[in-house]
């Protein structure tokens, strides 16, 4: 019989909902074991070891040690990703941290050295724009040169305002829409045209959230010159109207020497005006639910895919698969050191009110 991992989840907030739906799918079908969640708040993980029915921990080192876990994931706040991730690895876990990786290079490097030192596991950062069905055909037409060689570009991502009002109002420190949302798009860009960042310069605006007693960015608009020479201009906000018919907006244009594709990531085609509710639309690209016949969930969407992939490759692994096979296949250490890079640097340049950096003086 095929083994399967033990895994837990640390912190039980709003983006924990979404792994303990994607484990408990993959355990009805058999292919992982949800044991535990650990979260500091007494609250949250007893109400989510209810639900999903595992054991809560308020420290996440016990529940690695006494669960005998395989694997855990990192759902903590932005900045809060390094020491979790670094402590799962030398306590010989398989690890999948939320994006971003880190938000310091002082952190990003110490991950990459530890993850070094554990070749054997693997660590993936959850960056989902790669598991969207549009983003792996985007990518699969500039691998293969349908559009020539890309040249420039441009990305936005921006937020309802009650993600920054009502849901981040209380994370301590280290994060933005850049940050949260931007680094996605960031990904995506390295991802599809396989190139480190070279410099960046970015401009931003505090003003609206700084009005509601709000310490954060409300925009931030970032232009990255590649090293292979593409320039991609990347916008990311956290106040859009309460009004605006999604939670995020988002979308894509990648132009190069014989060609042109443009993806409007919010606008799938499906809307709705709803009861007492004004027009909205959805979607279901990200996340979607359906119910199974003996009244289980099945849940599917880019969202949910890319934690299930991790499932994947760890049972590769722990089933004498060779690690080095999975090279490329998911974004590793390097990956989300790099895109931290980028990210650092845009916020440098930003604070500084449009100073060019150099991303190799980070
Ligand atoms: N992939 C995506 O689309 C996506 C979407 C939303 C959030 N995220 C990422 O997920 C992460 C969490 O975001 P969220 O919205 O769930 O935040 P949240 O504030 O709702 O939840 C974070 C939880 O982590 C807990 N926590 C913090 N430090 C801990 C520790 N040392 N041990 C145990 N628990 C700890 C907190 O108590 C809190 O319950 C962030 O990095 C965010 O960027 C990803």
């Amino acid at each position: 019989m095929s083994k399967i991992a033990r895994i837990g989840i640390v912190g039980t907030g709003i983006f924990g909902q979404m792994h303990m739906k994607a484990f408990t799918q993959l355990q009805n079908e058999g292919k992982a074991e949800l044991v535990a969640v650990a979260d500091l708040i007494e609250d949250r993980r007893q109400k989510a070891a209810k639900e999903f029915s595992v054991k809560a921990y308020a420290d996440y080192k016990e529940m690695i040690d006494k669960e005998k876990l395989d694997a855990i994931t990192v759902v903590t706040p932005d900045a809060f990703h390094a020491d979790i991730v670094t402590t799962g690895l030398e306590m010989g876990c398989h690890v999948l941290s939320e994006k971003p990786l880190a938000t310091t290079m002082e952190d990003c490097n110490k991950i990459v050295s530890v993850a070094e030192k554990h070749p054997d596991k693997i660590l993936m950062v959850d960056f989902h724009k790669r598991y969207d069905a549009y983003h792996l055909e985007l990518e699969r037409i500039i691998r293969e040169g349908e559009i020539g060689k890309v040249q420039y570009g441009y990305a936005y991502m921006e937020d309802r305002i009650e993600v920054s009002r009502d849901w981040f109002k209380n994370w301590p420190a280290g994060s933005s829409p850049f940050w949260f949302i931007g680094v996605h798009f960031v990904d995506l860009i390295y991802w599809v045209i396989k190139s480190k960042g070279d410099k960046v310069f970015a401009t931003g605006r505090r003003e609206k959230l700084r009005s509601l007693g709000l310490d954060f960015w409300d925009n931030i608009t970032a232009q990255i010159v590649f090293k292979n020479g593409a320039t991609f201009t990347v916008d990311a906000a956290w106040t859009l109207p309460d009004g605006f018919e999604a939670i995020v907006n988002q979308g894509l244009r990648f132009i190069g020497t014989e060609g042109i594709i443009e993806i409007d990531s919010q606008d799938r085609g499906a809307g709705a005006c709803l009861k007492g509710k004004s027009q909205q639309s959805f979607n279901l690209g990200f996340y979607s639910e359906k119910r199974t016949p003996d009244g289980r969930m099945l849940y599917g969407g880019y969202g949910i895919q890319s934690i299930m992939e991790f499932v994947y490759h760890m049972n590769f692994v722990m089933n004498g698969g060779d690690i080095r096979k999975l090279d490329g296949l998911y974004a590793n250490a390097y990956d989300g050191l790099e895109v931290s890079k980028i990210c650092v640097g845009v916020h440098k340049s930003a604070e500084t009110g449009g100073q060019v950096i150099d991303l190799s003086s980070l």
